[in-house]
């Protein structure tokens, strides 16, 4: 169901908090990846072009609410300043009498950003007071968090219950994007997924078996597939205790005529460290005493056969130690795969985390049809849940068709 957006909305004068999803990763008190930032900038401009007064609001980290100094949004703040080419101040708090005033003292095309809010236990608790307080900034709430749409916080809930309430450009986006594969998904449909733990993924495994053609596993997550078809994986990482699952998932597929690539060659070191001994094996041969840390050859070369004519892709998770150099070859040259895929028209939507990376430093953003800035709001929804902070917001009306007299 598409949501009201602020294209709807009249927002000339209104003060408008928009929760933004700004929990960025930080390096040396500085924003090292500020894709979440540049993504909330259309409806930041929007709004400010067309007269609005913004409170931005955003968590950063996890810090339980108590303060910290490591997550405070000063670096966040100095970065927006220097999208936006305009001063963003960031208040001292996200409460008290003197974000008060400053919230007060906004003209129309001025904005804010207030301090994290999770320095704040009722953030998380979806407090209504603190909903409340937050929601006393503000005429209009505009949610384009989507990275957070999971999570059912005073700002992605308690404060759209008591405002009007729109989605914001990114979020339209992610949402058009998302629910176009799971809609309506140009065939054949491959999902590619990765990442250390099955268990994070059996959900969307399943949801997904009910829509594609072909499952690409790699990553730690593999790991637990092979044991499940009764290959030794030494000492990789593994969940032994979801080999059910992972079988279940197998006969699953199988049974839906859905096609699973599973490695057929690995790298394997001594250690998952840099500077470790490795050597590619067959996936079968894997010695008692190793470790699993990448595709081989022959399983790269096996995806790029099984995506030839793939019409829709959606890749999430890295299919190696990716943060190892040496151990990322397999999710860089599936990136590069993707990239050529969307080159000859193929719709591939990357889902949050490590692909982004890999996909980011080999330059290949553009390429994409759509990168999602959430990781675990992106998999829940492709697990057919709901998003707390997506149903809060209110549905368009469906356009009225006219009845033959
Ligand atoms: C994320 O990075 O996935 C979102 O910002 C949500 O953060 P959280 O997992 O700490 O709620």
């Amino acid at each position: 169901m598409e949501k009201l957006t602020i294209r709807d909305a009249d927002v000339a004068g209104k003060r408008v908090f928009v929760r933004v999803d700004f929990n960025v990763p930080l390096a040396d008190g500085k924003v090292t990846d500020d894709s979440r930032i540049r993504a909330a900038i259309p409806t930041i401009n929007y709004l400010l072009q067309n007269g609005a007064r913004l409170v931005l609001a955003s968590h950063l980290g996890r810090p339980d609410g108590k303060v910290s100094d490591s997550l405070r949004l000063r670096p966040v703040g100095l970065r927006l300043t220097e999208l936006l080419r305009r001063n963003v101040p960031v208040t001292g708090d996200a409460l008290g009498v003197g974000t008060e005033d400053a919230i007060k003292r906004l003209r129309p095309g001025e904005l804010i950003l207030l301090e994290n809010l999770r320095f704040h236990a009722e953030e998380e608790r979806n407090d209504p007071e603190f909903a409340a307080k937050l929601a006393s900034y503000a005429d209009v709430y505009v949610n384009d968090a989507f990275g957070t749409a999971h999570r059912a916080h005073a700002s992605t809930v308690g404060v759209a219950k008591l405002l009007p309430a729109y989605a914001g450009l990114l979020m339209e986006r992610e949402l058009e994007a998302l629910s176009s594969l799971l809609e309506s998904p140009s065939k054949p449909f491959a999902a590619i997924l990765g990442g250390a733990k099955v268990s994070d993924k059996i959900d969307v495994i399943d949801n997904l078996l009910t829509k594609v053609d072909m499952l690409i596993l790699g990553g730690g997550m593999a790991n637990t597939f092979l044991l499940a078809q009764g290959k030794a994986v030494g000492k990789s990482l593994a969940e032994p205790d979801r080999v059910d699952d992972a079988r279940r998932i197998l006969e699953t597929a199988e049974r839906k005529g859905v096609r699973v690539i599973l490695p057929v060659d690995v790298i394997v070191a001594k250690e998952v460290t840099r500077g470790t001994e490795y050597k590619t094996l067959p996936a079968e041969k894997i010695p008692a005493s190793w470790h699993i840390v990448d595709l081989g050859k022959a399983s790269q070369e096996q995806i790029l056969e099984a995506l030839a004519d793939a019409r829709t892709v959606f890749w999430n998770g890295p299919l190696g130690v990716f943060e190892i150099p040496s151990f990322a070859h397999g999710t860089n040259a599936v990136a590069r795969m993707l990239a050529e895929a969307a080159e000859k028209g193929a719709t591939v939507v990357i889902g949050g985390g490590d692909s982004v990376a890999a996909i980011i430093q080999q330059g290949l953003a553009d390429k994409m049809t759509h990168i999602s800035t959430g990781g675990g709001a992106s998999l829940e929804f492709l697990e057919g849940r709901e998003l707390p902070g997506v149903s809060v917001l209110p549905d368009r009306a469906p356009a009225l068709t006219e009845t033959p007299a």
